[in-house]
């Protein structure tokens, strides 16, 4: 039975480059690749050799006959990308037989290629140590000449890898053993409590270092606007994904967790983490490395129903169909209201992902409301305003597509509408995108690459994508800095 990827997949591509038979798509030189919401298998190809399993750090692939049930669904997640029917995705037992391997061309392996010419010892200095930092380390550290100095204003690395990764995700945490293999490089040093622009200024980092990558992520989130959204009782998404991970700028004050009902505005990956956390049973997060001061208060909560309110349809809802599945076969309990679904119509939808969330909406609708708490599902209500005087007591939402509105109750909200950079002194920044402008990683100034400048993961394309789309996005970075030290375009330290 071939291998199948499950929802742990965090995009990184270190399979594509393990599989003999280049079966796992799409590749990071394919297109789609930075759209897909996970990769796939292709079953009539694969091989069944497990290179891939042991390449991946979260333990995503798992071979077909050993599929824990919950895991079922992604037989045809897989085969479904290759245009393949249910009866060609086999049953247990079946073997592909090797000759109808579609050989697509093979994935390229980029080779690390020896930097020639530049300086004799290249030091680099990396801002920020999550994904995009650690993978841009990787792939520098390939190079015997390069030392890697990260600077990490927190006590503890890793950044949302750490700090953003839901603690009922234990398996996406996995990623953090692969960066403690990384940081034990001996040619890299991670100053922790160091924040550049507060303990160290960066013009002072760029004096002792050959180059400067800035990875510091997108830590702020986008603000919603509607009037009242300053009211007691509105948070972000963010302030309560850094309470419950313990990070310490969020450990107070804690969330209103004694109301009936909470509203998450916005319905992203986000937006389900912190649905599932806040109607998950306590003693099954026990556990996992959740903040104690979090677990109890939610052993306290009085929360009966978690509302995600999108404001498009189902089809385009944000949140990805691996992360769904997880939610409907999982142990969370989720329900869609079956009259919400009726109002949109679902014709053959060309993207098969966005089918395939529809689908499991609809058979989510279809069972019996879960007992409380639980997660509602909700679509089309954009927010116009949180109602309340002294604190939020509800949301007004308009229908998409009619002039109706519709107010619903709750004692808080959590804004979940994505994440934002912050201008980095001594940057050009962007204040549209909230990114440090750049070309192909190289930090421009008016279309003027700044001499051993660099930039790399949220902060470079924007808060969107996977861990692992990081270390695409930081091997684009790495081959700019890495050509310019080659060309003798470093400006030496002093
Ligand atoms: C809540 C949440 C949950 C997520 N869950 C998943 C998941 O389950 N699976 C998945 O694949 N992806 C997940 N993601 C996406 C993933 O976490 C991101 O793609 C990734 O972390 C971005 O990496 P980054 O290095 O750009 O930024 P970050 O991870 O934010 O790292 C930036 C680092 O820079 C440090 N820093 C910032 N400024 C400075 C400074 N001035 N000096 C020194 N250090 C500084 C920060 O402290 C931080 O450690 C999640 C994202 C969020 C927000
Ligand atoms: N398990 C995982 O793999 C995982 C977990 C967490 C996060 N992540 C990744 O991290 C990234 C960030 O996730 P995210 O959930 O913060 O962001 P996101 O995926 O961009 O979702 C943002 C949500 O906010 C909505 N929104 C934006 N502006 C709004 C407004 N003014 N009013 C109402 N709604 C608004 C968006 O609606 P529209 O779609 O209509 O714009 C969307 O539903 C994503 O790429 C995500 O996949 C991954
Ligand atoms: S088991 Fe082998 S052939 Fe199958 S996807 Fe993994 S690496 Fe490729
Ligand atoms: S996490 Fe990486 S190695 Fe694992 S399945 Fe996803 S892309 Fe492949």
């Amino acid at each position: 039975m071939p291998h199948v990827i499950t929802q742990a997949c965090c995009g990184d591509a270190s399979c594509v480059y393990a599989c003999p038979v280049n079966c796992i798509h799409p590749t990071p030189d394919e297109p789609g690749f930075g759209t897909a919401e996970m990769l796939y298998v292709d079953p009539s190809s694969c091989v069944d050799c497990g290179a891939c399993v042991s390449a991946c750090p979260v333990g995503a692939i798992l071979p077909g006959h050993r599929l824990p049930e919950n895991a079922d669904r992604f037989v045809d997640v897989n085969a479904g990308h290759y245009g393949l029917s249910e009866d060609e995705t086999g049953a247990p037992g079946a073997r592909f037989p090797v000759e109808q391997h579609r050989r697509l061309p093979l994935a390229p392996i980029r080779k690390p290629k020896a930097i020639r010419g530049g300086p004799g010892r290249v030091d680099v200095a990396i801002i920020g140590s999550g994904p995009s930092s650690m993978y841009a380390a990787d792939e520098l550290l390939k190079q015997p000449r390069v030392h890697v100095t990260v600077y990490e204003r927190l006590s503890t690395p890793f950044g949302l890898a750490r700090f953003g990764v839901a603690p009922d995700h234990q398996s996406t945490r996995r990623v953090i053993d692969l960066f403690d293999d990384i940081a034990r490089h001996p040619n890299i040093d991670i100053m922790l409590n160091t924040d550049v622009g507060e303990d160290i200024s960066l013009d002072a980092v760029r004096a002792r270092h050959h180059a400067v990558l800035w990875a510091g992520g997108a830590p702020t989130d986008r603000a919603l606007p509607v009037p009242g959204v300053d009211l007691p009782g509105v948070r972000s998404a963010t302030q309560l994904v850094g309470w419950y991970n313990a990070h310490p700028d969020f450990l107070a004050p804690e969330p209103n967790l004694s109301t009936d009902r909470v509203i998450v505005i916005g319905n992203g990956n986000v937006a389900l983490d912190v649905a599932r956390i806040l109607t998950a049973e306590p003693d099954g997060l026990e556990a996992t490395d959740i903040s104690r001061d979090a677990l109890t208060a939610l052993r306290a909560s009085t929360v009966r129903e978690v509302v995600v309110a999108g404001r498009r349809g189902p089809e385009h809802a944000a949140f990805t169909l691996p992360e769904l599945i997880g939610l409907a076969d999982g142990t969370a309990r989720v329900w869609v209201d079956p009259a919400e679904l009726d109002r949109w119509p679902t014709p053959d939808h060309p993207d098969p992902t966005a089918a395939a969330k529809v689908a499991l909406l609809h058979e989510i609708s279809q069972r019996r409301r879960p007992e409380e708490p639980f997660i509602r599902l909700t679509f089309g209500r954009t927010p116009i305003e949180i109602v309340g005087d002294d604190r939020a007591r509800g949301v007004r939402f308009r229908l998409t597509g009619s002039d109706a509105e519709e107010t619903i109750d709750t004692g808080l909200v959590l804004t979940s509408i994505g994440y934002r950079g912050v201008r980095v002194p001594g940057l050009p920044f962007d204040e549209t995108t909230g990114t440090v402008a750049h070309r192909a990683g190289r930090v421009v100034d008016g279309g003027d690459p700044i001499p051993g400048v660099y930039v790399t993961g949220w902060i470079k394309r924007g808060p969107s994508g996977f861990i692992g789309t990081n270390k695409t996005d930081s091997g684009e970075t790495v081959a700019s800095l890495l050509a310019d030290a080659e060309a003798g375009l470093l400006p030496i330290p002093r």
